[in-house]
């Protein structure tokens, strides 16, 4: 039994620290399995469909939810959108409704629009799965990022996390906000003018503009892509100034904890936002891991969210 008791996944504003911990715990029991067992395939999710609907391209998140769902016994489907009839001209809507006639169990949908997925999610019968809308948020990148932080580090509470780039872009510095406020974390967002939203501090976070002030004393550092694909007009100057002053090299690095951990969710580019070895560094960097507890937090997501539509 998991305390998390809803039926679709849409975001992680709302939830409760109860609800985020046996997400995490549940996820836990699923990288001892990944890890330990040579035959990780589990058959939990025998005869239940999982749909991926990506109306963005992805690499960790689909492969992530694919690996998952196939690990728990589920039969998965990749839909190809760039070839589906959204591209004649078939609405959102209307693409949802034909996919609930064909009873689905779970849909893990990514959308450019913010709001679309819960929009989505109020037509089909199925579970929905927030992969990542627009600017929102993207709840399983969280959950991920909190499974990492807390297996490192024993706890999320008291913590301090500097998020650092693009946070006006970034659906994941608004999952990871939200859920390190409800547990307790103390979060810094670090970014220049032009990427910060207007009224941030609203979310409970502190406000920075130098990464030397941002990162000092801090426990962790979430980069973040410069996400050039949202944008419209010229938020930085050019990629070596953005870099000299919120790339992070070690220079930067050396105000932080000494055990400070190094996190980025993917892609990254290197030499824009973080340097390639701070982002190669063994002993600090867990970009890899956070690739890794990403296939455990889904297959926990799947599987509780199925059981909770069985009850
Ligand atoms: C992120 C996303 O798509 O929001 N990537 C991911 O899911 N790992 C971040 C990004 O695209 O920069």
């Amino acid at each position: 039994m998991s305390a998390f008791r809803h039926k679709h996944l849409l975001s992680i504003h709302g939830l409760t620290p109860v609800e985020i911990e046996s997400l995490l715990d549940r996820a836990d029991s699923y990288v001892t399995h990944n890890r330990e067992t040579a035959n990780k395939k589990k058959n939990l999710l025998h005869g239940c469909t999982v749909t991926n609907l990506f109306f963005e391209h992805s690499t960790r998140t689909r492969t992530s939810f694919e690996l998952a769902g196939k690990r728990l016994g589920a039969d998965v489907i990749n839909m190809p959108m760039a070839t589906s009839s959204m591209s004649k001209g078939e609405t959102l809507i209307d693409t949802a409704v034909t996919l609930n006639a064909m009873h689905l169990d779970v849909l893990v949908v990514r959308h450019p629009d913010s709001g679309a997925v819960t929009l989505l999610a109020e037509k089909v019968n199925c579970a929905v799965i927030n992969g990542g809308d627009g600017t929102h948020e993207h709840p399983t990148q969280a959950l991920l990022d909190a499974l990492t932080i807390r297996r490192r580090m024993g706890r999320l509470a008291g913590l301090i996390v500097a998020i650092c780039g693009d946070i006006l872009h970034s659906r994941v510095a608004r999952s990871n906000i939200c859920l390190l406020n409800i547990m307790g974390a103390r979060v810094r967002v670090v970014a220049p003018q032009t990427l910060l939203p207007t009224g941030i501090e609203s979310l409970g976070v502190e406000r920075h503009h130098d990464m030397r002030t941002g990162l000092r004393g801090a426990d962790i550092v979430m980069m973040l892509r410069v996400q050039n694909e949202r944008m419209s007009g010229h938020f930085i100057p050019s990629i070596r100034e953005y870099f000299s002053f919120f790339g992070l090299d070690y220079a930067k690095l050396s105000v932080m904890k000494p055990d400070a951990l190094i996190m980025h969710p993917g892609p990254m580019n290197r030499g824009f936002e973080i340097e390639s070895d701070v982002a190669d560094d063994v002993e600090r960097s867990v970009i890899r891991e956070q690739v890794e507890m990403g296939v455990a937090v889904r297959m926990a997501v799947l599987d509780i969210l199925i059981h909770n539509q069985r009850k």
